[in-house]
């Protein structure tokens, strides 16, 4: 998934250190034969644990310890010092661990164990606060005495490959198949207008897991399998091909799709749209064979779409009707940085303009005139991918309606990531949210209430997107806000911009303000549980 190794710092924690160089409730950057390792302390106890997130390579000595974990500063991974299991998406991947031996007054680190990464789950809940820990324990029921013997997952995408991960850490042994209609395994779909449609990320980095991975972990991954009816009564799913697959559990993972532009020359070939994996690699395709690209839309997508592709050299022109990029969701003085970042780099805007025509070397502006242009990429929003749920007449307002343990209004069928529209604690507004991080932990609660563990979702929304070298993160969910209070200035690249109705905090977006982000997420998940 990406990143390197950090540099080894601090102490040579295999030969040790003094026990009082650790304070309660402090972390010490260390290594021991080669490993960079972090030392944790929570009253008398000592964990050692890899010092480098398993997502992609955050330093872990600079996030933030709640109870018995450790957040990435990056986008907020969580792992167990205990165990490495890691606790909260995005990391999958567990970190190792070492043992700590105190002698007097030293400790020294030991024996280092790695766990698998589906190894069962040594957390009953995701472990980040005793309060929730407390919320969960009142609302679990018994797992049913007759767990399901087959489930299954339409989507191996954010939400979709983590349930199936996680059904798999709870020990569950019955059928999981996964059906998707791409042709390729579970990717970093993100990564796609970042690293990888900027040339700087490997193939490797890409896939999320080999199709290895899911036979060793009796994961039956079908791809290029478009499913086309859900037939509530029977308990099944058909694909287009006609073949069947029966359920006990179903989950809905769809996702969403690309908003499609109704205008004329739209569907010609050098038109392109991104959200999947053959999306990016046409792109790729096509920017190496041109010179000159618009971009319809100042959308995140859009935008990293323009990075990339200026990262790529290629001139590049940003066509978008509203007055500031991301304005709505950022408000205006992150949008004027942000503007000001992407001009900068050489990107030319064109705002409170659109496209009305797309021609064979060009495109028209409402305002007059035309700009030339060899490729084009459409990003204009995405809506959520709901004809199967549609088809068999769930629930709906606006995506797929679910309760709190993420079952639709169907027994048994569940739905997760950006289709989901849930109910969320924080403000108790029916929220529908499309970020990778939030798909992964509403997939692996799914997952546990599938498995009748009774296990409410109730994570903050988190997602982050990457311009150059400035990674902007969010966390909450803020519509609409009446006050917006700017600490700080983005155009020094150290700012967090608190989104506020009736004075109460809905949102945080920051530049390189990670402990403010992650306290920020703790506070209001312990608000949302009260
Ligand atoms: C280019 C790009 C960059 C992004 N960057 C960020 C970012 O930086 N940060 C962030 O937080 N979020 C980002 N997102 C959003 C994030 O990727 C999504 O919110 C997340 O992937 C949603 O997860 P999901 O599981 O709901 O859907 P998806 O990950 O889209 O997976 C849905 C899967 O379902 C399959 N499917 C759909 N219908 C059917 C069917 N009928 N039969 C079989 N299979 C079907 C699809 O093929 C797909 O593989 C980005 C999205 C894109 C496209
Ligand atoms: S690098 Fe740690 S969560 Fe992404």
């Amino acid at each position: 998934m990406g990143g390197g190794q950090q540099e080894l710092q601090g102490p040579d924690l295999s030969l040790g250190i003094p026990v009082a160089d650790l304070a309660d409730g402090a972390m010490l950057l260390g290594h021991a034969n080669g490993d960079a390792v972090l030392l944790a302390r929570r009253a008398d106890e000592i964990f050692a644990i890899g010092a480098t997130c398993t997502h992609y390579s955050g330093p872990l000595a600079e996030g933030l310890l709640v109870e018995d974990t450790v957040r990435c500063p990056w986008h907020h991974a969580c792992f167990s010092l205990r165990t490495g299991e890691p606790v909260g998406a995005p990391a999958l991947n567990p970190l190792p661990c070492w043992r700590v031996e105190r002698t007097g007054d030293r400790i020294r680190v030991t024996d280092k164990s790695e766990r698998d990464p589906l190894a069962p789950s040594d957390e009953p809940t995701r472990g980040v606060t005793r309060t929730r820990a407390r919320i969960h324990a009142a609302h679990a029921v018994a797992p049913s005495t007759r767990p399901p013997e087959r489930i299954v997952i339409v989507g191996a995408g954010a939400a979709g490959n983590a349930a199936a991960e996680m059904l798999r850490r709870l020990g569950y042994g019955g059928k999981v198949t996964m059906l998707d209609a791409e042709p390729d395994e579970p990717y970093d779909r993100p990564n796609l207008s970042k690293d990888y449609l900027a040339g700087n990320a490997p193939e490797e980095w890409i896939p999320i897991r080999s199709h290895e991975f899911h036979a060793e972990h009796g994961i039956d991954l079908v791809r290029n399998a478009q499913v086309s009816t859900l037939d509530l009564p029977r308990r099944e799913v058909q694909l287009t091909t006609g073949a069947t697959h029966g359920y006990d559990r179903l989950l809905l993972a769809t996702g969403a799709e690309p908003v499609r532009l109704p205008i004329p020359g739209a569907d010609r070939a050098h038109v392109h749209y991104l959200r999947s994996l053959t999306n990016s690699r046409a792109i790729i395709e096509k920017a190496k064979a041109s010179k000159r690209a618009v971009v319809i839309g100042a959308s995140f997508i859009g935008l990293e779409v323009a990075a990339s592709l200026r990262a790529r050299e290629l001139e590049v022109h940003v066509v978008a009707p509203e007055r500031l990029p991301l304005e709505r969701v950022m408000g205006a003085d992150l949008a004027k940085f942000v503007k000001a970042l992407h001009e900068e780099h050489g990107v030319v805007f064109h705002l409170e303009d659109t496209v009305t025509a797309i021609g064979d070397g060009d495109v028209t502006l409402k305002s007059g005139g035309t700009l030339p242009t060899d490729m084009i990429v459409i990003g204009v929003g995405v809506r959520p991918r709901v004809a199967l749920a549609e088809q068999a007449r769930l629930a709906m307002d606006r995506g797929v309606v679910v309760n709190e343990m993420l079952e639709t209004s169907a027994p048994h069928v569940f739905a997760a990531g950006d289709i989901a529209r849930y109910p969320d604690p924080y403000t108790g507004e029916r929220i529908r949210v499309e970020h990778w991080v939030h798909a992964q932990r509403q997939g692996q609660a799914a997952a546990r209430n599938m498995l009748g563990v009774g296990y409410p979702y109730d994570d903050v929304p988190f997602f982050w997107s990457a311009h150059y070298d400035v990674s902007i993160n969010y966390v909450g969910h803020a519509e609409q806000w009446d006050e917006m209070i700017v600490d700080g200035d983005p155009f020094a690249r150290d700012v967090a911009v608190r989104f506020q109705r009736a004075g109460r905090a809905l949102a945080i977006a920051s530049i390189f303000r990670d402990t403010v982000s992650l306290e920020a997420e703790v506070t209001m998940e312990l608000q949302g549980q009260s």
